[in-house]
């Protein structure tokens, strides 16, 4: 396959609908999505893919059903312990991104002690963002920005730059994606990455999360390649380039 990108993201779209589809509970579409993990998982180490994230949950689903919520933090927490052997034997390394301050103790143990043990990993890069949003995420780039001024010499007139923030962003040190797919015929970006997106290609397919599997990650890749990524330049300028 050519043009590999180095960083996929998905936001995993689709698991109540796939649950109705069925007549089941909507926390039965979420524990299915769990096998799409795993192969989108494994398809993105098979292919090279340097760093794959995947939008679990969202600042906004706090305001969902109790059940659902606590539901869904108890799969995370199994998904995490099941697949300890997996992610070791692959050299998967695995990261979580978001505000871990809103998650429970034994959550964040987990994701701890997942993220220690798999640190040395050299493969594939596992990003999950939990109780993520991409206002949260600026909002507090910015806040620590100002917490540093205060605690050092340089003025305030100081400007505020690029890179500046971005080393303060919670995904400081993992490249912008440069592919993001969402699932289940939503179009739109959810208040997800908002900064790290700005060059991002997008991908929309109607497949509901659950159902998707790695061919349709590939169809996917391929249409990426296809894609010319101009970052405001003209078509000529890249042609020269390539
Ligand atoms: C969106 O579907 C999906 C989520 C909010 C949760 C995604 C979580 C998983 C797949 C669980 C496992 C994750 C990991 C990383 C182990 P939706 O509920 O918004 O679907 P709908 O739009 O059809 O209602």
């Amino acid at each position: 396959m050519s043009k590999i990108p180095k960083h996929v993201s998905i936001i995993m779209d689709g698991n109540g609908r796939w649950a109705r589809g069925r007549g089941l509970e909507r926390l039965a579409g979420h524990k299915a999505g769990v096998e799409s993990v795993r192969a989108a998982t494994e398809f993105a180490a098979e292919n090279g893919i340097g760093y794959l994230s995947l939008f679990a949950f969202s600042e906004e689903n706090w305001n969902r059903p109790q059940s659902e919520i606590s539901g869904l933090m108890e799969l995370m927490i199994d998904a995490i312990i099941n697949e300890r052997t997996t992610l070791m034997d692959n050299n998967v390394r695995f990261r979580a991104v978001g505000d871990m301050s809103r998650l429970s103790k034994t959550l964040v143990d987990k994701i701890s002690d997942i993220e220690a043990s798999t640190s040395l990993n050299g493969g594939l890069v596992l990003i999950i963002f939990l109780s993520y949003s991409g206002r949260w995420d600026i909002i507090n780039a910015v806040n620590k920005y100002i917490e540093k001024l205060r605690g050092s010499v340089a003025s305030m007139d100081q400007p505020v730059t690029a890179e500046c923030l971005e080393n303060l962003l919670s995904t400081a040190g993992i490249p912008d994606p440069d592919l993001l797919i969402r699932t289940s015929g939503e179009q739109r970006i959810s208040n997800y990455m908002l900064w790290q997106c700005a060059y991002t290609e997008f991908y929309f397919t109607d497949v509901l999360w659950p159902d998707f599997r790695k061919n349709d990650f590939k169809r996917a890749l391929d249409t990426y390649a296809d894609r010319e990524r101009r970052y405001g330049k003209t078509g000529d300028q890249i042609n020269k380039i390539n």
